[in-house]
C-alpha cells in the first residue's frame, strides 16, 4: 500500500483515530508508521465484515440495537463490502487497521447507529475471529491444492507403467523400484499434509467473538449465538485465552512448513534428475528457464525456488514461535506480527503448489536412462544374498559371499554376472537375477517397489484420493 492509499497519517491533524477520547494530541507520524497494520490486514476485510454482521445481529438479539439501527448498520456493512470488492473503498489517514477502517466507514454510512457497532466488542476478539475465519478457509484451499498435486503424481505413476529406476540410499544406487513407487512415495507424504491441514483446521474452528478485550462483557451478549452465525464449530471457554491464543497460526505455519519441506524434497530430486549427469527427466519448456548468457541452458528454477521457499516458511514458523514465547496474557500488540509471515506462507505455498504441479504434470521421464542405471548387476546384490538365504545360507554369510564377489568384480573389472554364474554356491540360476528388469519384479512384500505390490498401491492411493476429496467436500 502506498502512502497515498493510506491517506497519510492522523499526525497531519486532519482527523483523529477511533481511540481519540483519552488523548489530548494526535499520534506522532513515527508511531503511526510503525504501528499500523492496514497495509497487510486489509486482506481480512471480508472476514471482518462477516464478523461484524454476526456481532450486529447479536447486539440486536440482546436488545442493544433496535431493528432500525440494525438495518442501518447492516446496510452500511453491505455498502462497505461493495466498496471493498470493487476496489473503491477509500482509506482514511486514521485507519489504523482494517477493523478501524470498516467501523469508520460504516459510521459514515449508517449515521448515529454506526457508533453502536463496536458495543461489547474489542479489536482483540475481532481480529482473532477474523483471522480464524481466514485460516479455516485458506487451510481448506491449500488442502484442495495439495490434493491436485497428488492427483498429478498419481496420474504420472499410472502412466509410468512398469518403468523402473534405481532406488537410492545415501544417494547411492541401492535396489531397483518402479518409477510409480517413487512418485507415490511423495504422494503419501502429501496425504499426511492434507490430514494435518484438516486437523489444524479443526482446532482453528473455535469462535473467540464475545471475549471482548480480554474479560468478556457486562452486556447480555451470547458468544454461542455469534459462533453459530459465523459457522464456527465451538466457542471459546476462556476469554483471556480467546484473545491471546495464536496456536492456530503456529500450527498452520508448521503444517505449511512441513508441506514446504515435502515440496522441497520433490524439488531437490527434480534438480538432480534434470542434471546432465543423471538425466532421468527433461523439463518442459514452459516450466523451465534459460540463461541470459549461455544459450544451451535449461534450468530447473521452479524446483530451486521451491526448495528456497521451504526455508522461508521455516523462518516464518520460528519467527512466530519466538514472538509468542514471551507474551504474558492476554492480548499484546506483538500479536499483530502474526499476520505478515502467515499471509506470506499461504501465498508462497499456493504459488509453489501450482508451479510444482505444472512442472510434474509436464516433465518427461527418460525411461531408458532410468532402466539402464537400474540394470547394473550390483543392484541385484541383495537378491543374490536372499537367493542364498532361501537355500539355507545364514544371511550374514550370504552377505559376505556376495560382497566379496562385488569387490572382485570391481577390482578385476569383471562383470558381476559372470562371477555369480561361475561361483559354485550360486551358478546360472542365481546369475539370472542379475539380468535387466529381473530384480525389480522380486520386490513383492507389502508396500514394496515391485510391479505386483505397486499395482495394489496404486489402487490404494486412488482410494486415498477419493476419501480425501470426500473429506474436503464435507469440510
Ligand atoms: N491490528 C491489531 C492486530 O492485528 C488488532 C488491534 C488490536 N489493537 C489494540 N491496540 N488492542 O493484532
Amino acid at each position: 500500500m502506498t502512502e497515498e492509499d493510506r491517506g497519510g497519517s492522523p499526525a497531519d491533524g486532519r482527523s483523529a483515530p477511533l481511540w481519540h477520547g483519552r488523548f489530548g494530541e494526535a499520534p506522532a507520524a513515527e508511531l503511526w508508521a510503525f504501528t499500523i497494520s492496514l497495509p497487510f490486514d486489509k486482506r481480512l476485510a471480508l472476514d471482518d465484515l462477516r464478523g461484524s454482521r454476526a456481532h450486529v445481529r447479536g447486539l440486536e438479539r440482546a436488545e442493544l440495537l433496535s431493528a432500525a439501527e440494525t438495518a442501518a448498520i447492516l446496510d452500511g456493512l453491505d455498502q462497505v463490502e461493495v466498496e471493498f470488492t470493487s476496489g473503491t473503498f477509500a482509506f482514511a489517514p486514521t485507519d489504523e487497521d482494517v477493523h478501524t477502517a470498516v467501523e469508520r466507514r460504516v459510521t459514515e454510512l449508517a449515521g448515529p447507529a454506526g457508533a453502536k457497532l463496536h458495543t461489547g466488542r474489542s479489536r482483540n476478539d475481532q481480529v482473532a475471529t477474523d483471522l480464524r475465519m481466514y485460516t479455516k478457509r485458506e487451510l481448506l484451499d491449500i488442502a484442495v491444492r495439495v490434493t491436485a498435486l497428488q492427483q498429478v503424481l498419481f496420474d504420472r505413476a499410472r502412466e509410468a507403467g512398469e518403468t523402473y529406476l534405481p532406488g537410492y540410499t545415501h544417494l547411492q544406487r541401492a535396489q531397483p523400484v518402479l518409477l510409480a513407487h517413487h512418485l507415490l512415495a511423495h504422494g503419501w507424504a502429501l496425504a499426511r499434509d492434507v490430514d494435518r491441514l484438516l486437523d489444524a483446521r479443526r482446532r482453528t474452528d473455535v469462535s473467540p467473538l464475545g471475549a471482548g478485550a480480554l474479560a468478556g462483557s457486562s452486556l447480555p451478549l451470547d458468544p454461542a449465538f455469534t459462533a453459530r452465525e459465523l459457522g464456527f464449530a465451538r466457542v471459546f471457554d476462556n476469554s483471556l485465552d480467546a484473545v491471546s491464543d495464536r496456536d492456530f497460526v503456529a500450527e498452520s505455519l508448521f503444517c505449511l512448513s512441513l508441506l514446504g519441506v515435502h515440496l522441497s524434497r520433490i524439488a531437490e530430486e527434480v534438480v538432480i534428475w534434470a542434471s546432465d549427469e543423471v538425466a532421468f527427466l527433461r523439463l518442459d519448456d514452459r516450466y523451465s528457464t534459460g540463461s541470459s548468457m549461455m544459450p544451451q541452458k535449461k534450468n530447473p528454477d521452479i524446483a530451486e525456488l521451491t526448495r528456497a521457499k521451504a526455508a522461508r516458511l521455516i523462518g516464518h514458523l520460528t519467527g512466530l514461535l519466538a514472538m509468542l514465547k514471551g507474551l504474558p496474557l492476554s492480548y499484546n500488540r506483538d500479536l499483530q506480527e502474526d499476520k505478515e509471515p502467515f499471509f506470506d506462507a499461504i501465498d508462497q505455498v499456493r504459488l509453489a503448489l501450482s508451479a510444482m504441479s505444472g512442472l510434474l504434470a509436464t516433465v518427461r521421464f527418460d525411461r531408458r536412462r532410468m532402466q539402464e542405471a537400474a540394470d547394473s548387476p550390483y543392484l541385484a546384490a541383495t537378491d543374490l544374498a536372499e537367493w542364498l538365504v532361501r537355500r539355507g545360507t545364514p544371511f550374514r554369510d550370504a552377505h559376505a559371499l556376495v560382497g566379496s564377489l562385488v569387490r572382485d568384480s570391481l577390482e578385476r573389472n569383471i562383470d558381476l554376472t559372470e562371477l555369480v554364474a561361475a561361483h559354485p554356491a550360486l551358478g546360472d540360476e542365481a546369475a539370472a537375477l542379475c539380468a535387466p528388469g529381473v530384480a525389480v519384479t522380486r520386490r513383492t512384500t507389502r508396500g514394496a517397489g515391485g510391479p505386483v505390490e505397486v499395482a495394489r498401491q496404486l489402487q490404494k492411493f486412488q482410494q486415498q484420493l477419493e476419501s480425501q476429496s470426500g473429506r474436503l467436500r464435507e469440510t
